[in-house]
């Protein structure tokens, strides 16, 4: 809800996550910093993707394409025509939307509506509440599914058609305010296109018009027959990338969940044609029990399969994640079939097709893409672990409880007290444990507040040196979501740590 995600936001900023871009010029809408910690979380992110793509996949390969293309691949690719967004002006409030997102938004609200007749019916009913059987046939509730599916088929279909009075229509229709104003005064719908352009070279008339990528695939598939070459790779395999990609979103407070500078980490997996269906159920599953790997609960992920496609797929699913504002698009999975490919034969005039050595055909290859943004990976990581605990003894607590291997600092060193050589006996493993891992020093305040403080932070473990450390080289480590603590010598403390941080 509201409240959470409020929270979410100033605990990334308080703590060293996400601050607002220039923030000193009052920031610049949907753009954002990554801070101290914010780096370190997003790197682990990264490189927990990289691993399980990359590493563990021997026909998946990675590259780092510029950003910068030739402008004719916006062409071929369709950004150029078909990258645009519906928008609609307010004309009282000066506001522009998206035309599209107004109408979704109100589906929401229907959605919210469903789930409080349903809290309400759970509660009436107790243990013998069918959820399954209550949502098909309450009137109410089948009476607003239904109506919010008409919306969506409705707005798809004009969106398709390229209708824009019709998705006008619908918003007159609806009644939809603008939420700031509240006023329904508004203007007709328009496309706009997405991507950010700019210019390449000094001179007016040898200046080229550039577009900055608004997804990082358009490298990869340009690339495809240099690394299938250079590479042999044979089909099926994968070329994966990270890398910033470039929108111009409209958006409103979304935070780093919709924003106009963002990262994405995308692999292309090259097949053959007609095997699609299949490799398209593989990824889906694979993708997801990467997401399930990081032990944030089940009950957080669903699929969503698109009815409306993009230009160049033939079927394509999201995988949506609970962040604090509802179910929303995580990731991607696309079946993109030759779409690309064979329009970058026709515009650069090249052969990008396969040779395969086994039949002796030569064909252009069908693709299966996985599409996720970086920062929103990082936003559901984050939100979903930070937590309000009421303790035992009454008190509260805020605990960040990111899993172990993507914590930034993964222990913090803490002597008892600040003398009897405490520190020095701190620093000293500090020292060794910097080789292997992210390690803090903090010797200010109580240990107790030094506890809260790493909690809130995120650090999974905390190594307290104290008096009995001296006399036989034990210290304690405290788990930051059970709170338990244990002695263990301090010889081991390395692989006890390394043990649940290594990636
Ligand atoms: N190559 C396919 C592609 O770009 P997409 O669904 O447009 O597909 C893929 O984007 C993923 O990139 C999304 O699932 C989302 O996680 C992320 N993403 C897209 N636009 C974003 C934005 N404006 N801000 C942050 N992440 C974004």
């Amino acid at each position: 809800n509201e409240d959470q995600f409020k929270k979410v936001i100033s605990h990334a900023k308080e703590y060293g996550y996400v601050f607002q871009s220039s923030e000193i010029y009052d920031g610049l809408s949907a753009v954002y910093d990554y801070a101290q910690n914010g780096v370190e979380l997003k790197n682990n992110i990264r490189e927990y993707w990289w691993k399980a793509m990359v590493q563990m996949h021997d026909n998946i390969v990675g590259i780092d394409a510029a950003i910068f293309m030739h402008p004719t691949t916006w062409k071929a690719s369709g950004h150029v025509d078909a990258f645009n967004d519906p928008l609609i002006d307010n004309k009282d409030s000066k506001k522009r939307y998206r035309a599209d997102v107004l109408v979704e938004d109100y589906v929401g609200k229907l959605d919210a509506k469903i789930e409080k007749e349903v809290a309400k019916a759970a509660k009436r009913f107790g243990d013998a509440f069918d959820k399954e059987q209550f949502v098909n046939t309450n009137p109410r509730v089948v009476g607003y599914k239904e109506k919010g599916e008409a919306i969506l088929k409705r707005l798809g279909q004009s969106l398709e058609k390229e209708d824009l009075a019709d998705v006008k229509a619908l918003i007159e229709e609806l009644e939809i305010a603008c939420p700031e104003s509240g006023s329904r005064n508004w203007t007709d719908v328009k496309q706009f296109n997405l991507m950010f352009g700019t210019k390449l070279g000094a001179s007016a008339d040898s200046a080229m018009d550039l577009y900055l990528r608004p997804e990082t695939a358009q490298g990869i598939f340009v690339n495809f027959l240099n690394v299938q070459k250079t590479g042999r790779m044979k089909i099926p395999f994968g070329i994966a990338q990270t890398g910033k990609a470039f929108r111009n979103e409209i958006v409103a407070r979304q935070f780093i969940f919709r924003m106009r500078e963002f990262e994405q980490m995308e692999m292309q997996y090259f097949i053959k044609p007609g095997t699609q269906k299949e490799w398209y159920e593989t990824w889906k599953e694979t993708r997801l029990k990467w997401h399930l790997s990081l032990g944030m609960g089940e009950d957080n992920y669903r699929f969503h399969d698109h009815e409306k496609l993009a230009h160049y797929a033939d079927a394509a699913a999201d995988i949506e994640f609970r962040f604090p504002f509802g179910f929303k698009e995580l990731e991607g999975i696309h079946s993109r079939t030759d779409f690309d490919l064979s329009q970058h034969e026709e515009y650069s005039g090249k052969k990008l097709r396969y040779f395969d050595p086994e039949t002796n055909e030569s064909y252009v290859p069908y693709v299966l893409e996985t599409s996720i943004g970086l920062d929103r990976m990082f936003l559901a990581v984050f939100s979903k672990s930070l937590k309000e605990e009421t303790l035992e003894d009454g008190s509260e607590r805020t605990v960040l409880a990111l899993p172990a291997v993507l914590a930034p600092t993964k222990a913090a060193v803490l002597p008892l007290i600040k003398r009897d050589g405490l520190p020095e006996v701190a620093k000293k493993l500090v020292e060794e444990l910097k080789w292997d891992f992210n390690v803090a020093y903090d010797e200010k305040d109580a240990v107790g507040r030094r506890y809260r403080r790493q909690d809130a932070a995120g650090t999974p473990f905390c190594i307290t040196v104290d008096h009995q450390t001296l006399e036989d080289e034990t210290v304690t480590i405290r788990h930051r979501d059970t709170m338990e603590q244990q002695r263990v010598k301090i010889s081991e403390v390395r692989e006890i740590i390394k043990k649940e941080v290594d990636m």
